[in-house]
């Protein structure tokens, strides 16, 4: 069964850069919203939504994660990571935090956020432990939505405000790594629209979306249109070994701005797979890059 605009959705993750989009867009179709975060003090502006919770807890604590579930329809799981701070991270992120959840969440709707490219034989942990989770949140909870983005991007995003960022201090042009490897941005407010019509659907039980934008570009030729929004130099690709070094040496730094796991998951390419279910099949029809891109550099959005 679809989720009414009534019933009261839990959402793991959901003081995020998508989480936020998605809050908007649940609380604005009626839901009542109960949110987990590590860190409620950072997110008290959610508060004066009227039909917000927001709950303090560990995620990986199972009891807590059925307390969670009591009264509520439908479990959104949002929490991810791009990098291991401690060795096992992805594995408890990524692996056991979808199993816990379907546990927890028996008989509800469940909808786990994994990642384009998602493939247990990837060179990326990332994206591994993305596809291990998929398959730990099948086997408990056959029924259960899975949804596959590409790089999301929008206002508040770790995507275009990084280059924005970045782009000005390569006055002679800034080096993009695997600039060749193709990516299909997707707009994050599609994405929250895309995962509320996933939960409101009883057809989409079961179902694995791609959720991508409308074009497929490489990664260099959407880091030109940033620059040119801004006004900065055209980036210069470095070719994979150049990058490959390059992630070598930045995963040393603090930070880690670059990793080799990060270098590996973006060789990967971040799209959809032709023919699998996608989020027209949803009723959303992402947005052109080039019009949101315009608007989020220049501040408009
Ligand atoms: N952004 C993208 O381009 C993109 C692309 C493909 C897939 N995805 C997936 O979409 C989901 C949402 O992404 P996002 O961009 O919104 O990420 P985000 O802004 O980093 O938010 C993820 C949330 O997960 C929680 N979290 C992170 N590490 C955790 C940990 N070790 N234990 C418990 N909670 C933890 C944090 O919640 P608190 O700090 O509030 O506790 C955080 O707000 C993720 O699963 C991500 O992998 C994102």
């Amino acid at each position: 069964m679809g989720v009414r605009p009534d019933a009261r959705v839990a959402v793991l993750g959901g003081c995020g850069f998508v989480g936020r989009a998605l809050v908007r867009e649940l609380h604005g179709r009626g839901y009542r919203l109960r949110l987990v975060t590590r860190r409620p003090d950072r997110h008290r502006d959610l508060l004066v939504l009227p039909r917000l919770e927001l709950w303090e807890g560990d995620v990986h604590d199972e009891g807590f994660l059925r307390e969670v579930a009591s009264g509520t329809q439908a479990f959104v799981n949002l929490v991810g990571i791009l990098k291991e701070d401690a060795p096992g991270d992805f594995v408890r992120v990524h692996e056991e935090l979808p199993a816990r959840m379907a546990r927890a969440g028996r008989g509800l709707r469940l909808l786990q956020v994994s990642a384009a490219g998602a493939d247990v034989r990837s060179e990326s942990a990332y994206l591994r432990s993305k596809a291990r989770g998929e398959a730990c949140l099948r086997a408990l909870a056959p029924t259960a939505i899975v949804v596959r983005p590409s790089v999301i991007y929008g206002p508040g995003d770790h995507f275009v405000s990084r280059f924005r960022k970045l782009l000005p201090w390569a006055p002679w042009g800034l080096p993009v790594p695997l600039a060749e490897s193709l990516i299909a941005p997707v707009h994050v407010d599609d994405v929250a629209y895309g995962i509320a019509m996933a939960l409101a659907r009883t057809a989409a039980a079961g179902e694995n979306y791609g959720f991508c934008g409308p074009q497929a570009l490489p990664l260099g030729d959407v880091v030109a249109a940033i620059a040119t929004l801004c006004g900065c130099a055209r980036p210069r690709g470095l070719s994979a070994r150049m990058s490959l070094l390059l992630a070598r040496l930045l995963e040393h730094v603090p930070g880690t701005p670059f990793s080799v796991d990060q270098w590996h998951t973006l060789k990967a390419g971040s799209v959809c797979t032709a023919g699998a279910p996608d989020l027209s099949d949803l009723g959303v029809a992402p947005r052109p890059l080039q019009e949101a891109l315009e608007a989020l550099v220049r501040g408009w959005a």
